[in-house]
């Protein structure tokens, strides 16, 4: 697992996407304090229980630092900032069934606005996961010998 950095002054044009994703009735938005038992058995439902305490911290946070993707009030896909660590993206899934239409990058940009308007100028993706999705997706690159990072040393589940 490496990390990746993102250039936050350098980040694509979300507005059609989100507009695509809009006209078909997938709602793209902050997580509410008050669903967060919901959202956080979603993610022990179709991720890990380490995810679980990760979402958790975003719920700690004020304003909330989890977006999720739902259509008619189900949940499709989440992702956190500042969980793991300062100026961290993730944990983020997208469920199985809702692969592929977009999801991912939608809860991807809107993550790395979110840092960028906390002041940040780079975004760190930890601990990838699909490298060839975040070069694609948002142009991210690979940082060198952030194997393993903050991920060592870590207790089993
Ligand atoms: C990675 C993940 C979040 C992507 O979500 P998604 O909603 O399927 O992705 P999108 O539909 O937004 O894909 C956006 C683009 O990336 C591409 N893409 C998606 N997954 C990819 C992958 N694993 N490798 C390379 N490209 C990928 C898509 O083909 C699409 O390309 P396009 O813009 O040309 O159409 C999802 O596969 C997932 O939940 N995986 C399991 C959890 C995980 O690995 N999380 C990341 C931990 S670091």
């Amino acid at each position: 697992m490496i990390d990746m950095i993102v250039n936050l002054y350098e980040l694509p044009d979300s507005t059609a996407l989100y507009a695509r994703l809009s006209e078909q009735g997938i709602i793209l938005r902050r997580a509410n304090a008050f669903e967060r038992h919901i959202v956080a058995a979603w993610v022990g439902e179709h991720f890990s229980p380490k995810w679980v305490s990760e979402v958790k911290v975003a719920f700690s946070r004020q304003p909330v630092s989890c977006y999720i993707a739902t259509r008619d009030k189900e949940i499709l896909g989440f992702a956190c900032v500042e969980t793991t660590a300062k100026a961290f993206y993730g944990p983020t899934g997208v469920s199985e069934a809702a692969r592929g239409t977009g999801i991912g990058k939608a809860l991807l940009l809107r993550s790395m606005e979110a840092l960028k308007e906390a002041g940040y100028v780079y975004g760190i993706i930890g601990g990838v996961g699909p490298r060839a999705f975040y070069e694609k997706a948002i142009g991210a690159t690979a940082i060198p010998n952030s194997t393993p990072g903050i991920y060592r040393d870590i207790l089993p589940d």
